[in-house]
């Protein structure tokens, strides 16, 4: 018996059951950026240029193939989900103050803030728009609360970074509103575009919801372990922003007080490249990754049992592939 290597989750192998699809997709979501107002025309092409893993669509795509058939509505969710999405890391990186996004420039460098904001707001737009020009209002009910949930999120996470006194429950709470609400968004529609069986329906949107919580602990650690396309080195981008993560919050609560304390200090008094080393030596050193990543897989194996009832199907194989591949990415 041979003992054969499992190969690690890849996006290309998750995408292989809707290649086709996603394909046609992105036509759909070029269309639907397109105006007739010069700035905003060259805006959405740089959009389109500054490309992401477009793992949102790709979610909305396969729950409808786990739970039946892909259809014209299906497409209108991806787009939904993709420009809301779009348009949110437009307004983060206004609120974050980043210059770069997804190796480019970002849109508040690029055009200064003033137009991010619009731009923002403009995609927002479009994106309700279109699923109300189709009566798709399911799809404006999730996705609205999502938005709703998002923006909370963000403003919970700001007012945490203010006093510095985050604990756990607030993060998980912070996460699920950022990150998990639009993924859980994504599955549920995805599942309803293409079934009416409340319980599939249900499964999804909850497996939408613990795999996000896995997305966005998995992308607070990589603040930590370094991310792949920028040379390994760990960031501290989130520690510059005073933004308090899980590795970081389980470490305070478990170090020695004078540890902790002086950890607190640095993070409060804008932390440089020499300080972000310590704090991160400080993290790693109190068990702060260990937690994390066991936390991850606490929600990851969470999402693998919501997927447990539905048939099997190439489909549902790329979604469990989905959770190694959170798992597993290092970019
Ligand atoms: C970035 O999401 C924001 C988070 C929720 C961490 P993605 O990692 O899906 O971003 P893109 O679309 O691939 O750039
Ligand atoms: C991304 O949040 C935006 C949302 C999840 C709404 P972050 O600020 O944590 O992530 P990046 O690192 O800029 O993508
Ligand atoms: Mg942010
Ligand atoms: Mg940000």
């Amino acid at each position: 018996m041979t003992l054969t290597k499992r190969k690690p989750a890849s996006l290309d192998t998750i995408k292989a059951p809707i290649e086709s699809e996603l394909k046609k997709f992105s036509g759909f979501f070029k269309d639907s950026m397109r105006s007739k107002v010069g700035l905003v025309d060259i805006i959405a092409r740089y959009l389109v240029r500054q490309k992401g893993k477009r793992v949102r669509p790709i979610l909305v795509f396969l729950s409808a193939k786990a739970c039946g058939e892909i259809n014209e509505s299906t497409y209108r969710a991806a787009t939904l989900v993709e420009i809301l999405h779009t348009a949110t890391l437009i307004h983060d990186d206004v609120v974050d103050d980043a210059d770069t996004r997804r190796g480019l420039a970002s849109i508040n460098a690029v055009w200064k803030n003033k137009i991010a904001v619009l731009m923002g707001d403009y995609l927002l737009s479009r994106g309700l728009l279109l699923s109300l020009e189709s009566n798709d209002y399911f799809f404006l009910l999730s996705t609205s609360n999502a938005v709703k949930r998002m923006s909370e999120g963000e403003l919970l996470q700001i007012q945490k970074s203010r006093q510095l006194n985050i604990d756990e429950k607030t993060y998980l709470k912070i996460i699920g509103d950022k990150t998990a609400s639009l993924l859980s968004t994504c599955t549920e529609i995805g599942a309803a575009s293409a079934t009416q069986d409340q319980h599939k329906r249900t499964l999804l949107q909850e497996f939408g919801e613990h795999v996000g919580m896995a997305f966005q602990i998995r992308d607070d650690l990589l603040d930590y372990l370094g991310r792949k396309s920028i040379i390994g080195k760990p960031t501290g981008i989130d520690l510059k922003e005073k933004k308090l993560t899980l590795p970081l919050i389980y470490a305070l609560n478990h170090a020695p007080r004078k540890d902790a304390k002086q950890a607190l200090k640095m993070v409060k008094n804008g932390a440089k490249q020499k300080e972000i080393e310590w704090v991160v030596q400080f993290v790693e050193a109190n068990g702060g990754i260990e937690y994390a990543i066991s936390r991850a897989e606490y929600y990851s194996e969470l999402a693998r049992t919501n997927l447990a009832p539905l048939p099997e199907s190439p489909a549902k194989e790329s979604l469990l592939q989905f959770v190694d591949f959170v798992m597993e990415r290092n970019s």
